[in-house]
C-alpha cells in the first residue's frame, strides 16, 4: 500500500514537472516532444494506466479517475501553449517577410517563345500590317488540296518527291507535305484578287537527322491580281518576306537570286537563294517560287483569263538555324528547356 501511494504521488510530481516544461517550451517542436513524453504510447500517462492491474479492485475506479483528470490537465495546457506558440510563429514570419509591393508582377521565370514561334509571329505581324490575309488550314489534308488542285495528278513524278505520310484506312487522306494546300483553299473560298500568306507545320517521311525532320514549318504566299504582276514583283516580295524572317527594316539589304526550276503549279518556276549577313553572308538555298500556272486557277473553278499571280514557299527551320548558329535541327524539337532558354 505504501508503494502504491508512492506511485500515486510520483505520477502527480511527474505531471507537475511536465506542466512546467510545457510552460517553458518556446517552439512548437519542443512542445511536440513534451507531448510525446507525457501522452505518447509509452509516455507517463500510459505507464500509469498499466499500473492499474496491480491496484486493488475497490481503488481502481478512483485511481483511473485521477489519471484522467491529470491527463485532461496536460492536454489543456498543451492546447493553450500550442495556440500561443502558433501566434508567435505567425507574427515572426510576418515580421520577417519583407514584401516589396513595388516589384513587377512577373519575372523572367514565366517562360518565353520558341525561336520558331518568334519568327512565325514576326512574319504574321508584318504581313498583317501590309493588308495580307494571314490564313491557316488543316494539317490532315485531302490528296485533292495537296496534289490534284496543284496540277500534280496521280502518278505525276512530283508526287514521289514529296515522301508523303498517307493516313491508314482513310483513302485519299494525308498529312500535308506543303502549305500550298492553304493557297488552294483560299482561292476556292475567297476567289480573286487575293494577297495571302500561310505559315504552319508540314510533314514528309524523312528520317530524322541533323538536317532533316519529318515535321517542319513552311511559309507560303500567294498574290493574284487582275493587274499585270511580274517576276520582278515576286522578287521584291521575297526580299520583304526574308526581311520579315530576319527582322530587317531595309529590304534592299536582302539579296535574292533565282535559278530556273520546275514545279507543276507555277510557270515559270524558280529556286530562290538569298544572302544576308544575319545568316552568314553567303548564298543560301531557300525554297521555291513562280508565276501561278493557269491549271491551278481552273482547278479552283476560276477563269484564268486576265489573272496574274505569283506564289512562293520555303521552310523556316533552315533560316532559324542559320540565324542562331544551330547546327542540328533536332535540337529545335528535343524540348531541352535549358537549351531553348539560351535563345
Ligand atoms: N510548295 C513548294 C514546296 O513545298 C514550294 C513552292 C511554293 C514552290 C510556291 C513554288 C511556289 O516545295
Amino acid at each position: 500500500m505504501v508503494l502504491l501511494i508512492m506511485e500515486h504521488s510520483d505520477l502527480e510530481n511527474n505531471i507537475e514537472s511536465s506542466l512546467e516544461e510545457i510552460d517553458r517550451s518556446s517552439t512548437l517542436g519542443e512542445l511536440d516532444d513534451i507531448r510525446t513524453k507525457i501522452l505518447g504510447r509509452s509516455g507517463i500517462v500510459n505507464s500509469a494506466f498499466k499500473v492499474m492491474a496491480s491496484i486493488p479492485g475497490d481503488q481502481k475506479k478512483a485511481f483511473g479517475a485521477r489519471i484522467n483528470i491529470l491527463k485532461e490537465k496536460v492536454e489543456m495546457a498543451i492546447r493553450e501553449k500550442r495556440k500561443e506558440l502558433e501566434n508567435i510563429e505567425i507574427a515572426t514570419r510576418l515580421a520577417n517577410e519583407d514584401i516589396d509591393a513595388t516589384l513587377p508582377a512577373c519575372d523572367s521565370e514565366i517562360g518565353s517563345l520558341h525561336i520558331i514561334s518568334k519568327m512565325v509571329r514576326n512574319i504574321r505581324k508584318r504581313y498583317h500590317a501590309r493588308g495580307f490575309l494571314v490564313l491557316d488550314g488543316p494539317e490532315v489534308e485531302s490528296e485533292f488540296h495537296n496534289f490534284d488542285a496543284l496540277n500534280i495528278p496521280a502518278h505525276h513524278p512530283a508526287r514521289q518527291s514529296h515522301d508523303t505520310f498517307y493516313i491508314k484506312n482513310f483513302a485519299g487522306t494525308l498529312l500535308r507535305t506543303h502549305t500550298s494546300t492553304v493557297q488552294i483553299r483560299s482561292l476556292m473560298e475567297r476567289g480573286v484578287p487575293i494577297r495571302m500568306i500561310s505559315i504552319g507545320k508540314t510533314y514528309r517521311s524523312d528520317n530524322l537527322d541533323a538536317t532533316h525532320s519529318p515535321m517542319f514549318h513552311q511559309v507560303e504566299g500567294l498574290v493574284v491580281e487582275r493587274e499585270p504582276l511580274s517576276v520582278g514583283n515576286l522578287k521584291k516580295e521575297l526580299q520583304r518576306l526574308i526581311a520579315a524572317c530576319l527582322e530587317i527594316d531595309d529590304i534592299d539589304e536582302v539579296n535574292v537570286r533565282f535559278r530556273p526550276s520546275y514545279f507543276p503549279f507555277t510557270e515559270p518556276s524558280m529556286e530562290v537563294d538569298c544572302m544576308h549577313e544575319k545568316i552568314g553572308h553567303k548564298w543560301i538555298e531557300l525554297g521555291g517560287a513562280g508565276m501561278v500556272h493557269p491549271n491551278v486557277y481552273k482547278n479552283c473553278c476560276l477563269d484564268s483569263d486576265g489573272l496574274y499571280g505569283f506564289a512562293f514557299g520555303f521552310g523556316l527551320e533552315r533560316v532559324t538555324m542559320l540565324r542562331n548558329q544551330i547546327h542540328d535541327i533536332r535540337s529545335l524539337y528535343d524540348t531541352d528547356v535549358r537549351w531553348l532558354k539560351h535563345y
